[in-house]
């Protein structure tokens, strides 16, 4: 399928060009409404992974550090709003119904047909799904366990490991900072507006939104506030041990 053949009907379908301009442009995917998936597609589209990841607290569970109102509206509109267009142009293009996210977003990486709006479309839904487990109302603080002690050996210490995550959160325009496990590493990375550690080889273990809307209701432009309130008070470190002794175990 020519790739303009597949923009076109893409804007049809799903949330129409104003939708894809304003996520181009970093703007809420609620202005300009959801998409509904088709129905008939939605369990073939789950059995290979094209999932919103579950709250796994309450909405108001991060405050006083993200508010109820944060998450709310980057849970429901901004993260909703990239899983519908998600499903919207899959249902309307079968060819891409039995392929996992990731492999959407590989694939594309191979050169293999896909259209650049709807790839990076793919990278926000499972960047997305990276954020919310990565926070926690009991986390923040030095880490503790084998990811613990990686980041000791690689950083010399968590204060220095701190400093360093900040320092990268500072230099995005927009994007997200990353706990990875880079072979027997674990560092910090920062991946720049659509980017993905996936594109990079390594293990997300942890993800950090730093987006505007992810932070600015409740901070205005005051990012490294927001930041050094996730370092301290809820990066989830009990599920990074997890994610580290999955991926160490080859998964
Ligand atoms: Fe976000």
């Amino acid at each position: 399928m020519p790739k303009e053949t597949s923009r076109r009907d893409f804007l049809r379908t799903a949330a129409g060009a104003g939708a894809v301009l304003a996520l181009i442009s970093g703007k809420s995917p609620e202005l300009f409404g959801e998409s509904t998936p088709g129905e008939d597609t939605a369990t073939e589209a789950e059995k290979y992974g094209i999932v919103m990841a579950n709250l796994p607290y309450e909405e108001a569970g991060l405050d006083p550090w993200i508010s109820e109102k944060t998450v709310r509206l980057h849970y429901f509109k901004h993260h909703r709003g990239y899983y519908s267009m998600l499903r919207a142009f899959i249902h309307s293009h079968p060819e891409y119904q039995r392929q996992t996210l990731e492999d959407l977003i590989r694939n594309y990486q191979g050169k293999v047909l896909l259209d650049e709006t709807i790839f990076e479309v793919a990278v926000l839904l499972y960047n997305h799904n990276w954020y919310w487990p990565s926070l926690s109302p009991t986390g923040g603080g030095t880490p503790k366990g084998k990811i613990g002690q990686l980041i000791t050996v690689g950083y010399g210490s968590y204060d220095t490991f701190r400093t360093a995550f900040i320092e990268e959160s500072m230099k995005l325009g927009v994007g997200w900072v990353w706990v990875v496990r880079d072979g027997e590493e674990v560092k910090v990375y920062r991946s720049d507006y659509h980017d993905t550690p996936l594109l990079k080889g390594y293990d997300p273990l942890l993800a950090v939104d730093v987006w505007e809307h992810a932070y600015y209701l409740d901070y205005e432009n005051d990012r490294k506030k927001y930041v050094e309130a996730v370092l301290d008070h809820l990066l989830n470190w009990t599920y990074a041990e997890k994610m580290l002794i999955t991926a160490s175990s080859g998964k």
